[in-house]
């Protein structure tokens, strides 16, 4: 039953729920400049495809999930670069240390259950000159808000596939061992408030960690 949910239901919410306006142009914003050979975790449905610019060289698409990934194979087939989707969690990733030159996460970080083995993973794979881009929902600065949404959590994971509200997102990567190119946080519009506060960004590794 709960395969059923994961694999066919929430695949279906989860490709509408994403194409919020707030949503769309925050993939717009964060991925135009993105360049070279790119690994997305968290590929979902395969929504950032379109947003990507002409310096992406090569894609690998990363998400264990088999439900997201079939909705997501026709966008594959319309992409303008190679993707390669692989079905694979990104706590543990095959890929060479230092091999790519950018790793993008779109509402990903909150659905990891190993969020930690995660971005030391990315960290690994990143080439020193790499750049990590992400947008990510997470706790608010409101402390009443962020209050419920640590107590809404259990329930969230439950009907959102593991999907935390409550990681405190520059704080996660930051202790990972990324420093900010650029870091900013807004409220999402139309979008309910336990999810709205964003943290989005690029970030580098930290070489001497
Ligand atoms: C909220 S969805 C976001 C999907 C997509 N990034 C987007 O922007 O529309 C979270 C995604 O993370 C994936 N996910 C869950 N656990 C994961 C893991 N351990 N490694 C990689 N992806 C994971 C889910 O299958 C789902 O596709």
């Amino acid at each position: 039953m709960k395969e059923l949910y994961t694999q066919k239901i929430f695949p279906v919410i989860l490709d509408h729920v994403m194409q919020f306006d707030s949503l769309m142009d925050a993939r717009k914003k964060l991925l135009s400049e993105v360049a070279g050979h790119v690994v997305e975790i968290g590929f979902g449905t395969g929504l950032n495809l379109p947003f990507y610019g002409e310096r992406v060289l090569s894609l690998t698409a990363v998400d264990p999930n088999q439900g997201m990934n079939r909705l997501a194979e026709p966008r594959i087939a319309q992409a303008k670069f190679p993707v390669t989707h692989r079905q694979l969690s990104a706590e543990k990733m095959p890929f060479d240390n230092d091999s790519v030159d950018a790793v993008v996460s779109t509402w990903t970080l909150c659905s990891i259950p190993d969020v930690d083995a995660a971005l030391a993973e990315i960290k690994r794979i990143l080439k020193p000159t790499g750049t990590f881009y992400l947008v990510e929902h997470g706790l608010s600065p409101n402390r009443q808000l962020a209050k419920w949404q640590t107590r809404l959590t259990p329930v969230q994971k439950v009907i959102a596939d593991g999907c935390h509200l409550n990681r405190d997102m520059k704080k996660i990567v930051e202790q990972a061992g990324f420093e900010w190119i650029q870091c900013e946080h807004f409220n999402a519009h139309k979008v309910p408030s336990f999810f709205a506060w964003m943290t989005f960004g690029q970030a580098k590794k930290t070489l001497n960690r």
